[in-house]
């Protein structure tokens, strides 16, 4: 039991300004490709979308090319394209990870408000990136189950041996590789895919509060042009 404990990590996307950033997305694709892939899917995301991550055709093909998916028309499996999604992956019961940075709040309260979430966001990468660094090292059995303890988890429990341990992966751009490091650039990877249109939407919002603003001083003042004569 207890209150989890979520760490409030500083991501690149955060705030009305808050942009992705690419090297850090390529870091946490490697992490996610080398580890959790072992145990995790990612079904809902079409390979082809590496290219927002700064990959070229080539690059996006080959990495497709690492992965078997199964074709109806073929009725067997092939290796995967571009136009293909992750595969998905049930084997030990581990949860798609598509779509959780936005299925997971990692802020709540105080006392039901949502205010912690008004001013800090939904925390879902946030929930992530504690998650992986919140294991405190003690385990136990449960109905023949080793669950292990952690300190972000709802519940204090959970069934999933710590994935990261600091220095699993070596990345590419010769960024730190410690456990708080790849935790965090796996969660903003995992933000991605479930939020790839992130900076669209903020810029989609900018330009329909612009026109709105715009909009009301013209209506002002034709309001005060209308009643001129009047008042
Ligand atoms: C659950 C992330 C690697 C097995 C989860 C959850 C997340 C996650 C976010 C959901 C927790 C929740 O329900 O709130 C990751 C990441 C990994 C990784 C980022 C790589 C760094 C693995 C590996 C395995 C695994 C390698 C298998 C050996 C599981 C299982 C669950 C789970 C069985 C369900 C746990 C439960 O509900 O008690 N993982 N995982 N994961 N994961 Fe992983």
């Amino acid at each position: 039991g207890g209150e989890a404990h979520i760490e409030d990590f500083a991501f690149s996307f955060e705030g009305p300004f808050g942009t992705y950033d690419q090297m850090q997305l390529q870091r946490g694709l490697k992490v996610y490709t080398e580890v959790c892939s072992a145990c995790h899917g990612l079904k809902y995301v079409p390979l082809r979308d590496l290219e927002a991550l700064g990959y070229n055709e080539e690059q996006v093909i080959a990495y497709a090319s690492q992965f078997e998916v199964f074709d109806d028309e073929l009725d067997d499996f092939r290796t995967a394209v571009p136009t293909d999604h992750f595969p998905e992956n049930n084997g030990v019961g581990a949860p798609d990870l598509s779509m959780m940075a936005k299925a997971r709040a990692g802020f709540h309260g105080p006392y039901g408000t949502g205010l912690s979430q008004l001013f800090n966001g939904m925390g879902g990468a946030e929930y992530i990136a504690s998650l992986l660094t919140g294991y405190t090292g003690e385990t136990k059995t449960e109905a023949g189950a080793t669950l292990y303890e952690n300190t972000a988890f709802p519940g204090g429990w959970i069934s999933m041996a710590p994935p990261l341990a600091g220095e699993d992966v070596d990345f590419d751009d010769g960024h730190a590789n410690d456990l708080h490091h790849e935790s965090a650039d796996l969660a903003a990877f995992l933000m991605w895919t479930a939020e790839p249109k992130m900076m669209e939407r903020k810029q989609a919002g900018f330009v329909g509060v612009f026109f709105l603003v715009v909009l009301s001083v013209l209506l002002y003042l034709v309001n005060k042009r209308l009643w001129y004569p009047i008042k």
